[in-house]
């Protein structure tokens, strides 16, 4: 089978390390990819939301399986584009349609899905400039801190936590005129929920699902969970506290009323499910879906699944994934992540990247997240750089051998938190 995945990431570096392992694998490429991904397959400059120019590339190289890494080319209707035409219907695509990615791409459509089907979540009211009052005074019948949302779309920036009434009226006003653009034309305000949070991850064919590892990401640049948000500095699965009946209480008060959702309001939706859940006094709750796989939580969740991923993307776009088998691996794996200096944040690029030689005598594995050959050297290329991922029978273990490597491969102003996984 010859497949296509789309993305430039760890998250993408990850999935591709694990297709490339699938035996029914003739051919991986990736569109656009990046230094790392070259090594599972071959990248394909195009970019991921250039939908004319992939159609291009499937036809010409016979592509049976398109995989989308990120959200925006499902946001932009990847799924749909290519159901349309008569020409790429045949090929399977790994990724809801446009309309199951407003799970993602609309906060409020996502809250209001939310609502029709009693899938707990905080409470909400969702605002225009045209009703600002209104947002005002639900404003004031919530307590400190005050979360605002922009409906859509801001590359994980648009959600903002405000410590004061005053602050968050404040802000709720430039939001609304313009602060995200038109992502913020609409701003979802929320009760703000307290309790750990993590990312389940649901692969459904629209009928069948099944559930991935559960995994717990670090958003904040500094340890301890301070600092400016990121794309995500690390990531561990399993999750202690998403035991037996905590998951019992996500599939049957979440994941089902979500598939079922889905299929009662004709969404189409064959894909992965991403699941942001807060643990609110040992009662899950959602804090967002996202449409895709996490980064870098994939980064540690690929390591886990001892199943032919390949096989269970057969079973997406067969509707027949209830026939497959998802195998885990028992062990722990934790993955930190290399960041540059300065990061997120202004940072430099192009710093010449060493320890690679060194690291490959372990048994830790490397994913590229922003990364580029120069002169036959790997340099940085992004904000997050690499991804140090490890198993160990414990946590603790599997912390330990990244941190290892993480102090091998080195770049001018490297930077790592060095506390993944201090809370669970
Ligand atoms: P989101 O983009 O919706 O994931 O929001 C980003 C982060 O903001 C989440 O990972 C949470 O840490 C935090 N957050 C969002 N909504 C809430 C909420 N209702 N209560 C508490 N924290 C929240
Ligand atoms: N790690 C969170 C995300 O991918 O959105």
């Amino acid at each position: 089978m010859k497949v296509l995945l789309l993305g430039s990431g760890g998250r993408e570096h990850a999935l591709a390390w694990k297709i490339a392992q699938s035996p029914k694998i003739e051919k991986l490429y990736i569109a656009p990819g990046n230094a790392g991904t070259s090594a599972a397959g071959e990248n394909v400059n195009i970019k991921a939301t250039d939908f004319p120019a992939l159609k291009a590339f499937a036809l010409e190289n016979k592509v049976d399986m398109i995989v989308v890494g990120p959200e925006d080319p499902l946001v932009q209707g990847i799924f749909d584009k290519f159901k349309e035409d008569d020409s790429t219907r045949h090929i399977a695509i790994i990724g809801p349609t446009a309309k199951g990615a407003q799970l993602e791409g609309s906060k409020e459509f996502a809250k209001e899905f939310m609502q029709r089907h009693n899938i707990p979540t905080a409470r909400y009211k969702s605002v225009t400039a045209q009703t600002l009052d209104e947002g005002l005074a639900f404003l004031e019948t919530l307590e400190a801190p005050y979360v605002l949302k922009a409906d859509g779309l801001c590359a994980g920036k648009g959600v903002l936590i405000l410590p004061s009434l005053e602050e968050a009226r404040k802000e709720l006003k430039e939001m609304l005129g313009g602060m995200f653009g038109n992502a913020s034309a609409t701003v979802v305000i929320e009760e703000f929920l307290s309790g750990i949070e993590c990312s389940v991850f649901v692969l459904s064919d629209s009928r069948h699902y099944k559930i991935l590892p559960v995994a717990k990401d670090y958003k904040r640049i500094g340890e301890g969970d301070r600092g400016l948000n990121t794309g995500g500095m690390g990531s561990v699965t399993p999750v202690p506290f998403a035991n037996d009946e905590f998951m019992e209480k996500v599939r049957t008060r979440i994941i089902e009323p979500t598939i079922n959702g889905l299929l009662e309001e004709n969404i189409l939706y064959k894909g992965f499910i991403f699941l942001g859940l807060i643990n609110v006094k040992g009662e899950p709750m959602v804090i967002e879906y996202n449409v895709r796989m996490g980064d870098p939580e994939t980064e540690s969740v690929m390591l886990r699944i001892k199943s032919d991923i390949v096989e269970l993307f057969e079973g997406v776009h067969q509707v027949n994934l209830d026939t497959k088998t998802l195998e885990l691996d028992p062990r722990t794996a934790a993955c930190v992540m290399l960041v540059s200096g300065g990061y997120p944040e202004a940072y430099e690029k192009g710093k010449v990247m060493t320890g690679f030689g060194q690291a490959a005598c372990t048994d830790s594995i490397l994913f590229h997240a922003g990364t580029a050959m120069k002169d036959g050297d790997i340099v940085t290329n992004g904000g997050r750089v690499i991804a140090v991922c490890s198993y160990g029978d414990t946590k603790e273990e599997a912390l330990a051998k990244s941190y290892t490597v993480a102090d091998m491969i080195d770049f001018d102003k490297k930077y790592f938190r060095r506390d993944i996984g201090f809370d669970l």
